[in-house]
């Protein structure tokens, strides 16, 4: 489990010596400013202003940059966190409300322990987090990073036994950390196998200019949702003018419900570091970057020892394949918790050792991307097809899918099923036959492509996936009619709040709005003014967002008030207007502190 498993040691992490040396360690390793204030995070539990001041002196950078890097992301802290560190997913298909109780709430109260606390001896500390990518095996959390699934009373009673009795990590029962794979269908990519290499000595027999076509004639386009042809994206990267370029894989597979470039990652690593080698061919890159969310942290050691193996039977590094100057490797990042990282252009400042806002666009990455050199940042699954595409030929991929959509689809299914898990299927098929296949009944609506996809319910389950119908970066979630499906809007309207980069107006104070109002409508003082309110802000969202995130996060709540209405219409009371703040919620926590009602309240003032 490599180094993920280090638990705080009870220095301070003000000890500016000590801190240099243990910053030199790491810059062994990686100078870059995310892996050194992780491993300062792991050591101390915390970043200090101390440390702060002597990475920013080390690494050469402002200290405001190394600062705000540490506030932007979650999983750094300025003040400790407990020896364990537990985070509980607030997925609605992975989060600890999945099963119908309260599990955090639970634990907690289990351990004397409330959200975003440590607890006084810093033994533990809990809260949640967004999405950790597990919706494939219920309810989970992590441990210092590390990931435990299939939560339930008994599995918390276990955990909060081993961490009042001190029991590092390493000794907890090691199936707690496996994480099963769950292919439930596989296709052309999954059954695919490809002998180590085969993709890069088709290439190099091909030419770089007859293997680029390929990839442009197969119809590949970008799997991480916005679907533009990759093929015709590495052609202007390398046609762009630059000192150097660069190939970037986004594994920061962040829209919760999407869980299928976690298993790709796992089993398919040598298909995937292929692809952006056959890219850095074809573009001319010498030097590529995995960025991988911090989430999957639990998988850099496998990853590692794969791109180990690959330089040292010559598929990586210098003269690849025995081919004079064909140089390139790969350096893995790991992200910190932030669900903006995994835009392209955020992914690059986060790259560059910087908060991951979201960059003025164009010019494009291909362009003007990693260091302002051309680049290319595609999904985890765009390169693993686009490595079979080189060695099976553009006839193989097009053979599978419709005239839009050329080849197939991994997606993660989650949710109200038998069967949730991996499903390769060719673009085309239908909703009705995933729900068929995943073991789904008494559906009532389906999320496809995660929050900033589309709901929809069982009058368009015939609609199917493509470019042109349904598109999705991978993520399916089932929601059954026994499901509340305004607690499902809800949950969406908070991880956008919470995860909007907080840049520019529209999305911070939009996301927050949608929140309050969904959150107000939920709790029963709804009113039609609320709902004329929502659609005003989803408009100005749209419209005058700088990124995706911002653009497409009211759509969860403009889908449920067209397709169902009476989810929302029957929080609504029969009111025109209600004020949004709540007056006897608000004075309640008065009262409890006088102990006592108004009447004594205003006798107070009375007599002041
Ligand atoms: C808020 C937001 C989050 C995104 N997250 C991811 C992600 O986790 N993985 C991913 O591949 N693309 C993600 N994208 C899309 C990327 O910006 C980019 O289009 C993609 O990495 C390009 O690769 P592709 O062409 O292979 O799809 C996200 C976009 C937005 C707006
Ligand atoms: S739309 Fe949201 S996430 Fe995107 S830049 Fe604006 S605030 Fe940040």
């Amino acid at each position: 489990m490599g180094n993920i498993l280090i638990t705080g040691c009870p220095h301070s992490g003000d000890d500016a010596g000590m801190l240099r040396q243990i910053i030199a360690g790491a810059c062994v390793e990686s100078s870059h400013l995310l892996h050194v204030l992780h491993i300062l995070q792991q050591k101390f539990l915390h970043v200090s202003e101390t440390a702060i001041r002597e990475v920013a002196t080390m690494l050469a950078l402002p200290y405001s940059q190394v600062e705000a890097v540490v506030e932007f992301y979650s999983f750094f802290h300025k003040t400790p966190r407990g020896k364990y560190d537990i985070l509980f997913s607030n997925c609605i298909c992975c989060g600890y409300l999945a099963d119908g109780t309260d599990l955090m709430a639970m634990f907690g109260r289990r351990l004397g322990i409330v959200a975003g606390r440590t607890r006084e001896d810093g033994l533990v500390s809990m809260d949640q987090t967004s999405c950790i990518g597990m919706c494939d095996h219920g309810a989970a959390l992590l441990v210092n990073g590390m990931p435990v699934t299939g939560l339930d009373g008994s599995l918390l009673e276990r955990i909060a036994i081993l961490i009042e009795d001190r029991v590092p990590l390493e000794d907890w029962p090691s199936e707690w950390f496996q994480i099963e794979d769950s292919i439930r269908m596989s296709g052309m990519l999954l059954d695919h196998e490809m002998p180590r290499g085969d993709s890069l000595r088709t290439m190099l027999a091909l030419g770089a200019e007859a293997s680029l076509n390929e990839i442009i004639q197969s119809g590949l386009r970008g799997r991480g949702g916005a679907g533009f042809s990759t093929g015709m994206k590495w052609k202007s990267c390398r046609a762009a003018q630059g000192a150097a370029h660069y190939v970037i894989c986004n594994a920061d597979e962040g829209e919760p419900g999407t869980f299928k470039d976690r298993l790709l990652l796992h089993r398919y690593a040598h298909s995937l570091f292929e692809g952006m080698t056959v890219c850095a061919y074809l573009i001319g890159a010498n030097l590529g970057y995995l960025y991988l969310r911090g989430e999957y942290r639990y998988l850099l050691p496998h990853l590692q020892s794969v791109l180990l193996l690959r330089r040292e039977t010559g598929l990586l590094g210098t003269n690849i394949c025995n081919q004079p100057g064909f140089s390139f490797d790969v350096q893995i990042v790991v992200g910190a918790g932030a669900y903006i990282c995994g835009e392209e252009s955020a992914l690059i400042e986060s790259l560059e050792g910087k908060r991951g806002i979201p960059r003025v666009r164009p010019p494009f990455p291909v362009s003007h991307g990693y260091l302002g050199q051309p680049t290319v940042v595609n999904n985890v699954e765009t390169f693993v097809a686009a490595a079979c595409v080189v060695q099976k030929g553009s006839a193989w991929f097009r053979a599978m899918g419709d005239e839009v959509s050329k080849g197939s689809k991994i997606l993660s299914i989650s949710g109200d099923c038998a069967s949730p898990g991996i499903y390769e299927y060719p673009f085309g098929v239908s909703i009705r036959q995933m729900l068929e296949d995943c073991g789904a009944a008494d559906t009532y609506a389906v999320q496809v492509g995660g929050p900033s996809g589309v709901l929809i319910g069982s009058p368009e389950f015939d609609r199917r996936l493509g470019y042109d119908d349904l598109p999705t970066g991978g993520a399916v979630m089932v929601f059954d009619k026994s499901r509340d499906l305004m607690s499902v809007l809800v949950n969406f309207s908070r991880f956008f709040s919470h995860e909007s980069c907080g840049f520019c107006t529209p999305c911070r104070v939009g996301t927050v709005l949608l929140r309050d109002r969904l959150d107000k409508i939920f709790s029963g003082r709804g009113a039609q003014t609320d709902l004329e309110e929502i659609l005003h802000t989803a408009r100005l969202m749209k419209q005058h967002s700088h990124c995706g995130l911002g653009q497409t996060a009211a759509n969860p709540v403009l889908d449920g008030l067209q397709r169902f209405p009476q989810v929302l219409g029957k929080f609504l009371l029969n009111r025109d207007f209600e004020p949004d703040l709540d007056l006897e919620k608000a004075l309640a926590e008065g009262r409890r502190i006088r102990k006592g009602n108004d009447t004594i309240a205003c006798a107070d003032r009375g007599g002041q």
